[in-house]
């Protein structure tokens, strides 16, 4: 089975080709970087207009890539939510449609399901069950996986997630947008132990995370040293490992707590060296395994739609004629896959 996935909730415009027998032929993709960064954020109206502008000529590039063509794809999955609502409009319209014109199923699939399937795309890719860490720009969560569609969540943040941290201290520094990579950049210049940022919500029980105090402290350490040299990357440090601390606090939490002895790890975050080094450090204390996707598979990109499209379609899970899209969506409300 050949399966087109297309990625456009937020700001990159993302395509990819899976195949059951052959696994990811390849992903294409389209970061809206450079326009939003102007903005010093995503514009929504500005992204639905780049993802039209260049979802077609991506699917063109994919198909040349992969020396295939659309009449030998055999569905269409598509990101339905969560995300921009004009954004989604894109990759549904053009997915819907193309699926339409080839007489194929189509299927709207969740954002965050993507991410979590996406470490599968591995070689040596995790058995359920698992516990799945999922760090983005608008999530953060920690959820149980029995299987495909078979999601408890455990914790999730109670204000900013994680990336969204990272971005807002990344702007109070005065570095660009996306500010995930960017303050990971200047982190390593920093000093170890200069300041020292809380470990939100781990004094007590329970999986849920707060990371918008962080924000704040890290802009009234900004304030204060104002002006000092070296300060900016101390304090860049300083929070980048108050997040790798508290993730790693709370995943060996959840750990335990169920029993799982694998954990999964995914989203944008997930591609900061340090956060996935502390990781790794408590998974081998704790006995455990631990699962990232490839690098260029931690951000959003066609490739875990695609998957994920693949894992329920294989059974015959299909949208029906009616067309929507789901800004907001609990990832808890999906049910395993099902022929409709
Ligand atoms: O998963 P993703 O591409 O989009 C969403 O679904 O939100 O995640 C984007 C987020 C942004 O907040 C970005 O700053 C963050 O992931 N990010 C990082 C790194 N790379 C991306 N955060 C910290 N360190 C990084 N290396
Ligand atoms: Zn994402």
């Amino acid at each position: 089975m050949l399966i087109l996935g297309v990625e456009t909730s937020c700001d990159e415009t993302g395509l990819a080709l899976y195949d059951s027998a052959g696994g990811l032929l390849s992903h294409v993709l389209h970061s809206q970087v450079d326009l939003h960064a102007l903005h010093g954020g995503v514009v929504p109206e500005l992204a639905s207009r780049d993802h039209i502008r260049r979802v077609i000529p991506l699917l063109d590039q994919l198909l040349q890539q992969t020396d295939r063509r659309t009449a030998e794809i055999d569905g269409i999955a598509y990101t339905r939510g969560p995300g921009l609502a004009g954004a989604l409009l894109v990759g549904a319209g053009v997915a819907r449609s193309l699926a339409w014109a080839l007489d194929r199923p189509a299927l709207g699939i969740h954002h965050m399901e993507a991410h979590l399937l996406a470490p599968l795309l591995e070689p040596e890719p995790p058995a359920f069950p698992f516990v799945a860490l999922l760090v983005s720009g608008g999530h953060t969560m920690l959820v149980q996986v029995a299987g495909v569609g078979r999601y408890r969540l455990l914790g999730e943040s109670v204000d900013d997630a994680a990336g969204e941290a990272f971005d807002k201290t990344a702007k109070l520094l005065g570095l660009g947008y996306p500010g995930g990579p960017a303050l990971e950049r200047l982190a390593r210049q920093g000093r170890q132990g200069v300041f020292r940022l809380p470990r939100p919500m781990t004094d007590r029980p329970g999986l849920d995370f707060s990371f918008s105090g962080l924000k704040t402290q890290a802009r009234n350490l900004i304030r204060r040293h104002e002006g000092t040299e070296d300060a900016a990357a101390d304090i860049a440090h300083a929070f980048q490992e108050a997040v790798a601390d508290t993730l790693a606090i709370k995943c060996r939490r959840a750990l335990t707590d169920t029993g799982a002895g694998r954990l999964v790890v995914s989203g944008g975050v997930s591609a900061n060296g340090v956060i996935r080094t502390r990781l790794d450090d408590m998974a081998r204390a704790a006995n455990a395994e631990v699962y990232y996707p490839r690098l260029d598979l931690c951000t959003d990109n066609g490739a875990m739609v695609a998957y994920a499209g693949w894992c329920r379609m294989q059974v015959g899970e299909c949208d029906g004629l009616d067309f929507d899209v789901r800004p907001r969506w609990s990832l808890a409300s999906l049910q395993p896959p099902a022929a409709d």
